[in-house]
């Protein structure tokens, strides 16, 4: 027996400013299929989180809502844990950046690459909001497209034309945070001397540590040369103090990946077999994976084993890269309803649906996933409600009425049971390279055959003849059995399938060596459904669901929005619209009676209208521009009196108010001039 494997397996920390979507989810799953193999093969397996928690963005978020960065983090980690708990994302750790760990960690490999050298000082010029007394990220900046033209662009491209430009090409620049005007200014900078390292990169990126599309790209980056790293930041800003250098932070990329060896160091606290060194020691024979996307490659593959060959330790084993998501062909859109939270799929689906789609369609490559809702309805309810758990229902019957729940012994079908043990080596090395899809592909085909054998063998007919009961519980006890073999291969993918046929074999916890053996002799408990199939109705629900988030979230009016880790999506705003469809709105003028913040929604006001003849239900996101809602009681606005009623989380929404803005604070709501009375149609 060889000893076990030590592998320490991280996925990309997620920022504790947002929640978490089917997007990130795609990772985690991921992750979590191949940490729980490694278990499930008796390797000591380690996986570990944290939510990136620095940044200007969360400092931003965190002043908008009122309350400390500390707070927000600590109510993000809350909502992430609950999600990835009930994803059944079984991490041993899920720490935080924010965390003394992470920040003695960060202090000690930078001051370790400054005392080598490898830390640059030098001033730079960059826009300063003079309002907020803070510099400006280039997404903090708006401004004119210096090629075409189009208004209210970010500070580095274009949306519309696609042109790349510094901030300081854009014509009327603005603060995205507080609207001046913003002007330029000297700071020194910090910077890590990645070009020290282009060599050991060139070797190490490609010594079977990346795929080698990803390999290959980073070639492209290493043929150009490498540039060196801002790695500073000015306060204010949320992250950690530059030793020895007051007001100076580390900027939050730089703390991030630092954030895996907190993650584990604060697991090594409480689980004594677990030895920081020797997973994280220049000589270490432990594994190291991080599981990624592809927009942060170079963050991984150049910047931090970089960093950690200039500190002194070992570099990843691999970096395991993945494409990004798309949800029925496309991008996940807010006004699709595509764009669905992890929270809003649990709320209507379970876990083990998704886990199985992803598994089954994700190859060890780069490419995009398309999950399609069709598809993905129909994979399911065919592949396990159909294929895996049917067998077990149709035989688990048979042999409690016939032979009081207990499997007979013998084997039915050796060659069955010789191509289900012949197979496993396969399955093994399709995990082991993370080609789920291959693994799920050879299991289904299992699955196939055993249920091909059932079916001709019928034992529904056999048991109406005299004498063949003895051949029906054969048949059965061989397909009970089967039906166990096929739980042991997809117990990665299906923990709490397994834990429920666990049950209902009465068997301890199953691991990979168990498919060997087969059970005879053996009492079963009571068989209960295992698995229910997706009813399409509830896909409906959470995709009609995903948009009364949309409409809860403010003014969304297809603002770009953050998808898979960081890239941007642009919804289409709608086109002209005829003079027939404007006239069948029914704009009208309302009196606020009562403004009321709702109960577990962070951004909505529930707000009873009267509209003249009658009164009306209104849910709508301005709270944050309105956080003491009583104060607009009494005031006129106007809303759309014949839009269809939406049913939302809270409630239905009979209308909407109007308002004007770009979010948070800055909510407008619009008003008619004194003397309008509630009821009134807008001419
Ligand atoms: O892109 C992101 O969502 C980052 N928060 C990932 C950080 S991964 C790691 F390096 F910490
Ligand atoms: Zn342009």
């Amino acid at each position: 027996m060889s000893e076990p494997r030590k592998i320490l397996v991280t996925s990309a920390l997620p920022y504790a400013n947002g929640s978490i979507h089917l997007g990130h989810m795609l990772e985690y799953i991921q992750t979590d299929m191949w940490v729980r193999f490694q278990k499930h093969r008796g390797n000591q397996c380690t996986y570990v989180c944290a939510d990136d928690a620095h940044g200007s963005a969360i400092m931003l978020r965190a002043e908008k809502e009122g309350i400390t960065p500390e707070q927000l983090i600590a109510n993000v980690q809350a909502e992430h844990s609950a999600d990835f708990a009930e994803f059944l994302v079984d991490f041993d750790n899920f720490h935080s950046t924010h965390a003394e760990e992470n920040r003695e960690l960060s202090s000690q490999i930078y001051l370790k690459l400054r005392d080598a050298g490898h830390i640059a000082t030098r001033s730079i010029t960059q826009y300063f909001d003079p309002e907020k007394k803070m510099f400006l990220a280039d997404r903090f900046i708006k401004g004119t497209c210096p090629k075409c033209g189009t208004e209210d662009q970010y500070g580095d491209n274009c949306e519309k034309c696609g042109a790349t430009y510094a901030p300081t090409d854009l014509k009327d620049p603005k603060s995205a945070i507080s609207g001046a005007t913003p002007v330029l200014k000297d700071s020194q900078h910090f910077f890590f001397k990645l070009p020290d390292f282009q060599h050991m990169l060139q070797e190490w990126t490609r010594s079977g540590t990346l795929q080698d599309a990803v390999a290959n790209k980073i070639a492209e980056w290493l043929d150009v040369g490498l540039q060196q790293w801002d790695i500073s930041r000015d306060a204010p800003y949320f992250g950690f103090e530059i030793p020895d250098e007051p007001g100076k932070y580390f900027y939050v990329w730089l703390d991030a990946p630092i954030g895996y060896m907190a993650s584990f160091k604060n697991l090594c606290a409480r689980r004594p077999e677990l030895d920081f060194d020797a997973y994280w020691a220049k000589d270490s024979t432990a594994e190291l994976y991080h599981f990624i996307g592809k927009d942060i490659v170079n963050f991984h593959a150049l910047f931090w084993p970089a960093m950690l060959e200039g500190a002194g330790y070992r570099k990843p084993t691999g970096i395991n890269v993945h494409g990004y998501l798309t949800v029925n062909g496309q991008k996940m859109s807010k006004s699709r309803g595509t764009f669905i939270k992890a929270r809003t799929y649990l709320d209507h689906l379970s876990p083990e649906y998704l886990r199985y789609y992803y598994a089954a369609k994700l190859g060890r490559g780069v490419d995009d996933l398309d999950l399609n809702l069709e598809d993905f309805v129909q994979k399911v309810n065919s592949d396990l409600v159909g294929k895996v758990v049917n067998i077990a229902s149709r035989c688990a019957g048979f042999i409690h009425k016939g032979n009081a729940g207990v499997l007979v012994a013998g084997n039915a079908a050796p060659e069955l049971t010789d191509a289900f043990l012949a197979a496993a080596p396969s399955i093994c090395d399709a995990y082991e390279a993370r080609d789920f899809a291959r693994a799920m592909r050879e299991i289904m085909g299992l699955a196939d055959r055993a249920n091909a054998w059932i079916a001709d063998k019928a034992p529904w007919s056999l048991n109406k003849q005299e004498g063949k009961q003895d051949e029906v519980q054969a048949i059965c006890a061989l397909g009970v059995n089967l039906f166990r073999q096929l739980v042991i291969f997809l117990k990665p993918v299906l923990p709490l399938l397994a834990a429920d046929a666990e049950a209902f074999l009465n068997v301890a916890p199953l691991t990979w060596n168990d498919h060997a053996t087969l059970l005879s002799n053996h009492q079963l408990n009571e068989f209960k459904p295992l698995m229910t199939r997706i009813d399409p109705v509830k896909v409906q629900a959470m995709t009609d669901a995903s948009k009364e988030d949309l409409a809860a979230s403010q003014t969304d009016t297809g603002d770009a929005v953050p998808q898979g880790n960081g890239e941007l999506v642009k919804d289409p705003l709608s086109a002209e619209i005829e003079f027939d469809t404007f006239a069948a709105v029914d704009l009208r003028v309302a009196l606020i009676l009562k403004a009321e913040a709702v109960e577990g929604a962070d951004k909505l006001l529930r707000l009873t209208l009267d509209i003249g003849d009658e009164q009306r239900n209104v849910f709508s996101g301005i709270k944050s521009a309105y956080p003491d809602p009583a104060k607009l009681e009494g005031r006129l606005t106007m809303m759309i009196a014949n839009l269809k009623p939406r049913k939302m989380r809270f409630g239905i929404s009979e209308g909407m108010v109007m308002a004007a803005g770009p979010g948070g604070e800055e909510i407008y709501l619009l008003s008619p001039d004194s003397g309008a009375k509630p009821g009134q149609r807008i001419k």
